[in-house]
């Protein structure tokens, strides 16, 4: 939430300060603004709206010369989107400009105070406090490292911050709490920035920071100190992936080239676990005893993840029967939960830096359970925090609406629920080398989905104009169905629901009129005549049936107007393939309707602010 990214060396600083924050939009795109100092002075440019305006705004850069600057792309949390409120942000005088993100929680406080000061703000935001702040602490103290110091004894909440000061022309000082940032170092000049992709075009070593650390950049160096201003010796993190994985490559939308890569990302994330037909993830630390011992596992993450989750507690309780429950982030870490010896909390996440997840994940750790973190960005604050971690090999995922990382973070499940099952004795033997079998052949079965889609286009070229879109399934179908719900109203901005099949009659169904399209999904077969009864139900009041069905089931078609299959799997995989046309579903209304696919209106890709 919010992109931040800065520059000092040897080339013009605007430029580059546009291109890392292009690379970082998908944080937020509500505003944006640069600053940069040209010699004599700090000039800041911010624009409301897209950062195509502030690149017009300032020629491309180019009508901002100078080799040091700051900037900001914004997903507003405290005042409107609005040029005022952009970043950066700066002190009366002009001498200091800030980037923020995160949120400062006790800013009414702090700005009580500065204004009795005499201080004037002239924004809403909580990011302005930190430029009045670090201007009081600079006359009282002399010196910026001092005064972030200060600062940061003073500000409560979450922060990453860029900080260029008029009388220190050659540096940037940058520091981090609970919101990520990292610094990348090369020859021709130093880089702070959220996110790898806004730098990885200039260099590939780069710190990751940890919270409370701040650095100062120059021309030629990077110092990291520690709160009491000792340096510190941090490892340099090589970035072996490629920049041209979180470009579009000639497609129209990341969510298309995203949803085309799934084949690759599952079979990326599941091939590197399977050994002779065994699940083996090297990576786990938890020994067999610890496996067995297991009274209790905890899914806690937030939105796709969460539904990801939803997935693994039917998977993970039918194989390896272990009670799951399953939590949302943001209720987890504040409704005081029991925690019980023997448990396990799987923590999951794309970006790794949820501030909503990432307590969680410290609340579960804290009551002394272990953690087991599926996380898609390496090195995150999640993985690094976690006891365990299992990546999912995804790549770099720009759209903000998610497809390849929940997919990967499925496939994840599987796998720790197959191992679980084999280490506990849960699940015969042949079952168990069938769903490795099908485990691994899930990409092709995914690839065969992506090879025809005028189908789906066309169905969904004449449901654009829906108003209400409900999504039904038993079992892990209706952990997908939840999927398909949220892919479909984040992108396409139609109201949708998801429900348990059986669960719509108990208030919902009063909703079903004449013509509602009502996503079946039936491809669980134990379950499949009690979905065909709930069908039935909501056909008899009017409703439009789209279904997803497994290959070789003809009795959907009595029910349903439009059906799409899914190769035939196991019941517990089948969320893999049903998920893709739910996907390109979702992106073939969005796409008719004109909506910005992978921008949506009002998100961003990484939360993080609770
Ligand atoms: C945002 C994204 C979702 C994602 C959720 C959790 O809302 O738009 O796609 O599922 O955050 O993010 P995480 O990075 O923790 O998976």
């Amino acid at each position: 939430m919010c992109g931040i990214v800065g520059y000092i060396g040897k080339e013009e600083a605007a430029p580059i300060l546009l291109d890392g924050l292009e690379k970082l939009e998908y944080r937020g795109y509500d505003s944006a603004g640069i600053a940069v100092y040209n010699g004599t002075d700090i000039k800041i440019t911010k624009t409301k709206g897209r950062l195509k305006f502030l690149a017009e705004a300032t020629n491309e850069g180019l009508s901002m010369p100078g080799t040091l600057g700051i900037g900001h792309t914004r997903w507003a949390t405290h005042g409107a989107p609005s040029d005022i409120n952009s970043h950066p942000h700066a002190n009366e005088s002009g001498t200091i400009a800030v980037v923020h993100n995160g949120i400062i929680e006790n800013y009414l406080f702090l700005k009580d105070y500065l204004m009795k000061k005499g201080y004037n703000f002239v924004s809403d935001t909580d990011t302005e406090v930190v430029a009045h702040l670090l201007d009081h602490y600079v006359k009282k103290y002399g010196e910026i490292l001092e005064a972030v110091v200060h600062l940061m004894n003073r500000v409560e909440g979450s922060y990453a911050l860029g900080i260029i000061v008029k009388e220190n022309p050659d540096e940037i000082i940058a520091v981090r709490k609970d919101s990520p940032l990292i610094v990348g170092l090369s020859p021709e000049g130093n880089f702070i920035a959220s996110d790898i992709p806004a730098i990885l075009k200039y260099t590939r070593d780069i710190y990751l920071l940890e919270d409370r650390e701040i650095v100062r950049l120059s021309r030629d160096g990077v110092t990291v100190y520690d709160v009491f201003k000792e340096p510190i010796i941090k490892e340099i993190t090589h970035i072996d992936w490629d920049i041209t994985a979180a470009e579009k490559g000639g497609y129209e939308h990341f969510m298309f080239k995203e949803i085309l890569e799934q084949p690759k990302a599952l079979k990326d994330t599941i091939s590197p676990r399977i050994h002779n037909g065994e699940v083996v993830i090297e990576e786990m630390k938890m020994t067999d005893e610890e496996i067995k011992n297991l009274k209790k596992i905890y899914i806690v993450a937030c939105g796709s993840a969460y539904h990801a989750g939803a997935v693994g507690k039917y998977v993970i309780e039918d194989m390896a029967r272990i009670p799951v429950e399953i939590d949302i982030a943001s209720e987890f870490r504040y409704r005081n939960p029991i925690f019980e010896k023997d448990s396990l909390a799987i923590i999951i996440s794309q970006s790794g830096e949820t501030a909503d997840t990432l307590a969680a994940l410290r609340e579960a750790k804290k009551n002394g359970v272990k953690t087991l973190a599926i996380v898609n960005v390496v090195g995150s604050s999640i993985a690094r925090d976690a006891d365990n971690v299992l990546y999912t090999w995804a790549g770099p995922e720009i759209a903000v609406a998610t497809t390849k990382a929940y997919s990967t973070q499925v496939s994840a499940l599987y796998l720790i629920g197959l191992l679980f099952a084999k280490k506990r004795g849960t699940i015969e033997d042949s079952l168990y080398k069938e769903t490795v079998k099908e485990l691994v052949s899930l990409p092709d079965k995914v690839a065969s989905l992506l090879k025809d889609f005028d189908k789906i286009q066309n169905f969904a070229a004449k449901k654009q104009n829906a108003k209400d879109i409900f999504f039904l399934g038993r079992g892990v179908d209706y952990a997908t169905a939840l999927e398909g719900s949220l892919k479909l109203k984040e992108i396409s901005y139609i109201h949708s629901e998801a429900y348990a099949a059986g669960e719509l009659k108990h208030g919902t169904i009063s909703l079903i009129e004449e013509g509602t399209l009502v996503v079946s999904l039936a491809t669980q077969e134990n379950l499949f005549n009690k979905m065909l009864s709930n069908i039935k139900e909501v056909r008899t009041r009017g409703a439009v049936i789209m279904a997803i069905a497994l290959e070789g089931n003809t009795e959907i078609e009595k029910e349903a107007d439009f059906v799409l299959y899914v190769p035939k799997v196991l019941g517990n995989l089948a969320p893999s393939l049903s998920v893709i046309p739910l996907q390109l579903f979702s992106y073939y209304i969005a796409v008719g309707k004109g909506c910005d696919v992978d921008k949506p209106r009002n998100l961003a890709k990484s939360v993080t602010v609770e």
